[in-house]
């Protein structure tokens, strides 16, 4: 760890709190030069630290930059070896990805303040501007993985709501398969990407990438997105600022324990805690399929549907207004309300 790590994760212990450069200076055995230098470099990168004669410094309550030492200062049992910090990146699932190819181990997180090409489903892109959101991705290796994909994609929704509302007491609802939606606007999307192993053809490690609207003022929304996107602190009661580091801490613990679950044997109780969370059930809903080629035209003409149940292995039933029923897995729909 670096002098600047040092002080920032002493500094978080005392977050709000004044700690002396004299104290400081004593506890890393460091000249209190040394510490003023790292003050600074801290500061440059965008961490809000006070300083008062006589009273030295302090970490400002609403400093929020992503950080190692914020995240496990929530989450003492992390690896922090793990965890993967950028300031920017074109996209944290590309990153994964491109880590796999490195080795990578399951469990890795990947984290960044920005994305410059967020990617979403169907091929759409995914608005990540700097500092307001949490864009992250996690590297799962699951050994029989294939007939699973569905319930790990239902699995990571509940996780994502879990997270959000022990973060922030918001009660996000789920639109089948895996968008959380508050008061009828999207605040967080995932991105869950299989990588194969090139020579059985096999699912090899999964990639679950997860983006939160945490802080992003609407006008920071690109305007096509404007009406369906908001972020939770438009939500939370009294108004509030949503500190990204103990969401994230919130969703690391969750999706860390995706590696150990036992889909085989939990699947009634996933599948009916998700129906609770899941808000399309019993709505009329449009199905687009093969919706990245849809035109305007398509989407509209396609039929309402009535969306009546969830199976147990994750597959959306829909009744058609002849009665018949339909079972709806993954891949490229979209629905519309
Ligand atoms: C969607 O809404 O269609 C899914 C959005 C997923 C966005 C997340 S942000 C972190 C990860 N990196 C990406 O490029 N995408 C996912």
């Amino acid at each position: 760890m670096s002098t600047k790590n040092d002080i920032l994760k002493i500094l978080e212990k005392n977050k709000g709190k004044n700690i002396s450069g004299e104290a400081l200076a004593k506890l890393l055995g460091l000249s209190r030069a040394a510490v003023w230098k790292a003050v600074d470099a801290l500061r440059s990168d965008g961490h809000t630290i006070e300083a008062s004669s006589g009273l030295g410094y302090m970490l400002s309550e609403n400093s929020d930059i992503l950080s190692v030492e914020a995240i496990s200062k929530h989450l003492p049992g992390i690896d922090t070896q793990k965890l993967c910090l950028y300031k920017s990146i074109d996209s944290t699932n590309s990153e994964a990805k491109r880590m796999l190819i490195n080795g990578a181990e399951s469990g890795t997180v990947i984290i960044s303040e920005e994305q410059t090409a967020g990617r979403g489903r169907l091929g759409r892109s995914f608005a990540s501007p700097q500092g307001t959101g949490l864009y992250i991705s996690f590297i799962i290796k699951l050994p029989e993985f294939n007939s699973r994909s569905l319930l790990l994609t239902l699995a990571t929704s509940l996780c994502v709501c879990d997270a959000i509302e022990k973060t922030t007491g918001i009660s996000g609802k789920i639109k089948w398969v895996n968008d959380i939606y508050v008061e009828n606007k999207k605040v967080s999307g995932i991105l869950t990407e299989a990588v194969t192993d090139f020579e059985t053809g096999n699912i090899d490690s999964i990639v679950i990438g997860i983006g939160i609207n945490c802080n992003t003022a609407p006008e920071q929304f690109p305007e096509n997105v404007r009406k369906v996107a908001a972020s939770l602190s438009e939500f939370t009661d009294p108004p509030a600022h949503v500190d990204r580091n103990l969401l994230a801490a919130a969703l690391i613990e969750n999706i860390s324990k995706l590696e150990r679950y036992p889909f085989s044997d939990n699947d009634d109780k996933l599948v009916a805690e998700y129906k609770e969370r899941c808000f399309i059930l019993n709505k009329k809903v449009k199905i687009i399929k093969n919706s990245s080629m849809a035109s305007r035209a398509e989407i509209e003409k396609a039929p309402y549907v009535t969306a009546v149940d969830i199976t147990s292995d994750g597959a959306l039933i829909v009744r058609h207004r002849d009665g018949t029923t339909e079972h709806v897995s993954g891949g490229e729909i979209s629905i519309r309300l």
